[in-house]
């Protein structure tokens, strides 16, 4: 079994959210509201606002992933993460969600999902999930993605390519009246085919006035979730798969998920919106993420 690449580090004291700008329902207490069970939008103004709540987390994701490199400590992405989204108008969805201390997740290595932002530093050869949830005009838009801290080993290559494409994958299936459990009969069978363990505790999400709703999105094939997509429906999917064992282990700090093995683990993730004929990628840039030059992404 691997060495763990990451431990605790000192996670710095809590940022401030200007007080005009208008914060979810949970920011001052960490207590989300009740579950809702829809997700579909009825009105134009819905699909507007989440639009635009999905283009500034698209924004902020770009400018977190620009500044990774070796040296840098995560919490500085999250400043930087924290600094655009207020100046934007927005709000960090993570912070204090459930007591989150910080505005963004950063997921290191063996990090599957949830990494708390701290004082460690990104080593050349890491790779990183940055996950940006913004919180703007009533709505929440959150995408994520895995990027190399300088130059990284083949094995890790494989890993994010694969991941990207287990995204992908499913988001190209999604149209009304397809099947919720499509989107993990894909995923699982493309992360199998590779030799990869898909992670089954965290489960994609609807968004929208709420950060986590109903429906969730398992990553794996759930043979007997009949559930349909509709035209207006705005979920995630983000699904997290490992070099090795699907399995993970949370640790003290109740947030930070790392694989049972320690083998590393990737994930992306995109805010969707189910339109008459098929699919709108709210939280999608102009260039897909392997073309936005050799930085972050020279795969072969
Ligand atoms: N952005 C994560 C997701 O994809 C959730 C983070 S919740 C937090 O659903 F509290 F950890 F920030
Ligand atoms: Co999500
Ligand atoms: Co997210």
């Amino acid at each position: 079994m691997r060495k763990p690449t990451v431990t605790a580090g000192t996670v710095s004291s809590t940022r401030a959210v200007p007080g005009r700008i208008a914060r979810p329902e949970y920011a001052a207490t960490g207590v989300p509201g009740p579950y809702k069970l829809s997700c579909v939008k009825v009105t134009d103004g819905q699909i507007a606002r989440m639009r635009k709540a999905g283009g500034v987390a698209r924004k902020v994701l770009d400018a977190v992933l620009a500044e990774v490199r070796p040296g840098v400590a995560t919490d500085e992405l999250d400043r930087i993460a924290h600094e655009l989204i207020v100046a934007s108008g927005g709000y960090p969805s993570p912070l204090n969600y459930m007591g989150f201390p910080k505005s963004i997740c950063t997921s290191v290595n063996e990090v599957v999902v949830h990494g708390i932002p701290d004082s460690r530093v990104l080593v050349e050869g890491d790779i990183v999930n940055c996950d940006v949830t913004v919180f703007y005009d009533g709505m929440h838009g959150d995408c994520s993605e895995t990027v190399f801290v300088g130059e990284v080993d083949d094995a890790a290559k494989k890993l994010v390519r694969v991941t990207w494409e287990c995204l992908m994958k499913a988001i190209d299936l999604v149209r009304p009246g397809q099947l919720l459990n499509a989107i993990g009969l894909v995923i699982e069978a493309h992360a199998r085919e590779n030799g990869f363990g898909i992670v089954r505790e965290f489960t994609g999400h609807g968004i929208g006035e709420s950060f986590h709703m109903s429906p969730y999105i398992a990553h794996f094939f759930e043979p007997d979730n009949t559930a349909v997509m509709e035209e207006g429906m705005t979920f995630t999917i983000e699904p997290m798969i490992n070099e090795g064992v699907a399995e993970c282990i949370i640790w003290p700090d109740k947030w930070t998920a790392v694989t049972a093995d320690l083998s590393r683990s990737a994930q992306f993730e995109h805010t969707l919106l189910v339109t008459r004929n098929g699919v709108e990628i709210l939280t999608g840039g102009r260039d897909p993420w392997f073309s936005r030059g050799e930085k972050s992404f020279a795969l072969k």
